[in-house]
């Protein structure tokens, strides 16, 4: 992230002020402490972290903006882009892998018409690729938000992306 990075003016002012609030709550003596929590409130916020708000969180916690930019790419949990409603994460770790998480994978992108990392045009949908989540005997599997999906194959994926549109699609009704 270029340390030029300087115009907030897009930011929504009443988010900002929120979060301007949480990091006055914070001991700033220990700013290196305080920025893993900060940016978890700004994501909760803003929905993602886009560098002028990256730029903004560097300044008020007076650290380097590629300190912070080097915090937020580092974790996979962080994301510098718009984020849909579900995260479709897909363990790419070697258990998950040998058992066909690529051919999972592909086929998720093609049902959400979307790449890896990018929010599908609908808004519902940001797929990643992920290291191993620990889950390794339920291999090949993914989680949607909170949820863990273990020993999914490709066809399972019809019918588990059918269900959130149309939880999504409940939702605005109700
Ligand atoms: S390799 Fe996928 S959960 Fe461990």
């Amino acid at each position: 992230m270029k340390e030029t990075v300087t115009d907030i003016k897009d930011l929504d002012k009443e988010l900002l002020g929120k979060l301007d609030e949480h990091i006055a709550t914070l001991d700033l003596t220990r700013k290196e402490e305080s920025l893993i929590p900060t940016l978890y409130k700004a994501q909760e916020l803003f929905g993602y972290l886009p560098h002028n708000l990256q730029w903004h969180i560097a300044r008020q916690l007076d650290l380097p903006s590629a300190h912070v930019n080097g915090v937020v790419t580092f974790y996979s949990f962080f994301s510098e882009e718009p984020m849909g409603k579900y995260t479709i994460s897909v363990c790419m770790g070697t258990a998950c892998f040998v058992k066909g998480a690529d051919k999972v994978l592909d086929k998720i992108l093609k049902l959400t018409g979307t790449q890896p990392n990018e929010m599908s045009e609908d808004g519902l949908f940001t797929v990643k690729d992920v290291r191993c989540i620990g889950a390794c005997g339920l291999a090949p599997v993914l989680t949607i938000n909170e949820k863990v999906y273990g020993n999914v194959t490709p066809d399972d994926m019809d019918e588990i992306i059918e269900s959130y549109r149309k939880g999504a699609a409940d939702d605005k009704d109700s």
